[in-house]
C-alpha cells in the first residue's frame, strides 16, 4: 500500500491533483495521502485538505487524507514525494514581476529576472527536502512540479545528488491534448517527440502513417481553429510564419517571451499598469476558488481552477506516479538528465524530454541534433540554468549578476544591477545563501 506526500498541500491545485489519484485508483493501492505545509500556509491547507478530504470520501474510498506542517513526519517511509510549494506565496511572485516591470523589462514566473529569483528562493529548501528524504525514504520518487520546475530539477540532481527524480510540467501534455483534434486525430494516432528543456523546448508529430503533420497543425494554428493548448498565463502573440517555415518544430508557448519579446513586454508592461501582474489576477482568482473549497458540501473540482496556468497538472503528475509505479512505460515529457538524447547539450544535466516511465524511471529518447538558430538559443539558456543553479546554491552575487546577463530577457547594464539588488532586498527573508 502506498504512502504519498504532497509538499504544498495548501496549494489551489490540490483538488486537481486528488482528482488524478481517485481517476487512477485501480492502478495506484493508496493508503495514506500526507498534505504538507507551513504555518504560514496552514489556513490554506486547512481549507483545501477537507475539501480533499470530502473527494476522497465521495469516490467512497478508504484512503487517510493527513494535513500536516510536520513534513519529517510525513516523509517517513513515503513511497511518492510531489511538490508544488511556492516559496513567499504569491506575494513573493507579485515582487518577481513587478519589480523588474518597474524598470521596462520582463519578470515572469520562470522567465527573465522573475524566474531567476523564483529558483533562488526555492534551491535551499528543496535541497532541505532531499535531505531528509535520504535520512527518511530513501527508496522513495521525488516528482516535482515546484517551477521554474526545470532547474528544480537540476538542482535535486547534481547538488542533491538524488536520481530518484522526475520534473514535470503541464505544457507538452495540453499540447498533446489540444492539438490532435486540429488535424481531426486522436492522441493515440499521433506520435509526438519533444526535445529542449522546461518552458523552452520544441516538438514534431508524426500521424499513424508516418507522415510529419508538424506543419499541418500549425497551418490550423495560424488559421486560428485553436491555440494547440497554450496555458492561460501566457498572452497569445502569433509566431512568424516564415519563422516556423525555417525550425520546421512547434515552438512551445514560452517562446514568445523569446521570438516576440517586444510584444510580450508590452502587453506585461500595461498589465502591470492596468488590470495588474499575472500574480494579482491569480491572487484574486485563488481568493475565489478558496471561498468555494470552504463550502462543505463541494466534493468536486470546480470549473475555475481551469482559469489558473497548471490545467491539466494532474494528468502528469498522477500518471507519472501511476507509472513509476506500476511500470508502465507510458510516454510521456519530462524533466531528466539527458543521457546523450540532445546531443547538443551536456549528457549528464537535466533536460525536458519525451522518455518512457516505468519502474526504471524516465529513460529519455534520442532526438538528435539541432539546427544552428535552435541549438544556440537551447545551449545558451540550458548554461544559464546552470549558472542560476550555481548562484542558487553558493549564493555567489557575481554568478547571480553573470545570470542576469545571460539571461535574453534581461538588458545588461546598470538597470539590470539595480533590479538585481531590489530583488535581493525584497526577498532576503527566502534567500539564507545570499
Ligand atoms: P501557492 O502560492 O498556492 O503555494 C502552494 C503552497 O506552498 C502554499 O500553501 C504555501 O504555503 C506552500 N509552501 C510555501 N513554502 C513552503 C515550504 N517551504 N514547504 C512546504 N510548503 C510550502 O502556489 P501555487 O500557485 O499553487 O503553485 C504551486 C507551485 O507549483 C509553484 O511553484 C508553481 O510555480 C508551480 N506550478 C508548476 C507548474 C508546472 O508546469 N510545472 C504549473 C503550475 C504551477
Ligand atoms: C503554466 C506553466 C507553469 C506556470 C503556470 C502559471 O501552465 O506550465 O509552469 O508557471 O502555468 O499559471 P498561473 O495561473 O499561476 O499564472
Ligand atoms: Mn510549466
Ligand atoms: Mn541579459
Amino acid at each position: 500500500a502506498l504512502k504519498l506526500v504532497t509538499i504544498g498541500g495548501g496549494s489551489s491545485y490540490t483538488p486537481e491533483l486528488i482528482e488524478g489519484f481517485i481517476k487512477r485508483q485501480d492502478e495506484l493501492p493508496i493508503k495514506e495521502i500526507w498534505l504538507v505545509d507551513i504555518p504560514a500556509g496552514e489556513e490554506k491547507l486547512n481549507i483545501v485538505g477537507r475539501m480533499a478530504q470530502r473527494m476522497v470520501k465521495k469516490a467512497g474510498l478508504d484512503w487517510t487524507v493527513h494535513l500536516t506542517l510536520d513534513r519529517r513526519e510525513a516523509l517517513k517511509d513515503a513511497d511518492f514525494v510531489s511538490t508544488q510549494f511556492r516559496v513567499g506565496l504569491l506575494n513573493a511572485r507579485i515582487k518577481d514581476e513587478r519589480i523588474p516591470a518597474s524598470y521596462g523589462m520582463i519578470g515572469q514566473e520562470t522567465n527573465g529576472a522573475g524566474g531567476i529569483f523564483k529558483a533562488f528562493r526555492t534551491i535551499p529548501v528543496i535541497l532541505d527536502i532531499v535531505k531528509d528524504m535520504k535520512e527518511l525514504c530513501p527508496n522513495a520518487w521525488l516528482v516535482n512540479f515546484t517551477n521554474p520546475s526545470g532547474m528544480i530539477t537540476e538542482a535535486i540532481s547534481t547538488y542533491g545528488q538524488w536520481d530518484r527524480v522526475i520534473g514535470l510540467c503541464n505544457v507538452p501534455v495540453n499540447a498533446m491534448i489540444d492539438e490532435p483534434p486540429l488535424i481531426g486525430k486522436t492522441t493515440e494516432q499521433l506520435t509526438y517527440k519533444f526535445a529542449g528543456i522546461d518552458h523552452f523546448h520544441w516538438h514534431k508529430v508524426w500521424d499513424e502513417t508516418g507522415k510529419n503533420v508538424t506543419m499541418d497543425i500549425l497551418d490550423k494554428i495560424e488559421a486560428d481553429e485553436g491555440d494547440g493548448g497554450l496555458p492561460k498565463n501566457i498572452f497569445d502573440v502569433p509566431f512568424y510564419r516564415a519563422q516556423l517555415d525555417n525550425i520546421q518544430m512547434i515552438p512551445c508557448g514560452y517562446h514568445r517571451y523569446y521570438y516576440r519579446e517586444e510584444e510580450m513586454l508590452d502587453h506585461a508592461i500595461e498589465e502591470y499598469n492596468g488590470v495588474g501582474t499575472r500574480a494579482q489576477q491569480v491572487k484574486r482568482l485563488e481568493h475565489e476558488l478558496f471561498e468555494l473549497y470552504k463550502d462543505p458540501n463541494l466534493a468536486v473540482k470546480p470549473p475555475q481552477l481551469a482559469e489558473r496556468g497548471g490545467a491539466h497538472y494532474s494528468d502528469a503528475a498522477c500518471e507519472a506516479i501511476a507509472s513509476l509505479h506500476a511500470d508502465k512505460k507510458t510516454h510521456m515529457v519530462v524533466s531528466t538528465v539527458n543521457h546523450g538524447a540532445i546531443p547538443d547539450l551536456p549528457e549528464d544535466h537535466v533536460v525536458e524530454v519525451s522518455a518512457q516511465i516505468g519502474a526504471a524511471g524516465a529513460i529519455p529518447m534520442a532526438f538528435g541534433a539541432l539546427a544552428p538558430a535552435e541549438r544556440g538559443w537551447l545551449q545558451l539558456m540550458k548554461n544559464m540554468e546552470l549558472v542560476i543553479c550555481e548562484a542558487g546554491v553558493t549564493g555567489n552575487y557575481g554568478l547571480a549578476l553573470q545570470a542576469f546577463t545571460m539571461n535574453p530577457l534581461v538588458r545588461s547594464g546598470h538597470t539590470a544591477k539595480r533590479i538585481l539588488d531590489e530583488l535581493l532586498i525584497a526577498h532576503q527573508d527566502y534567500l539564507p545563501q545570499f
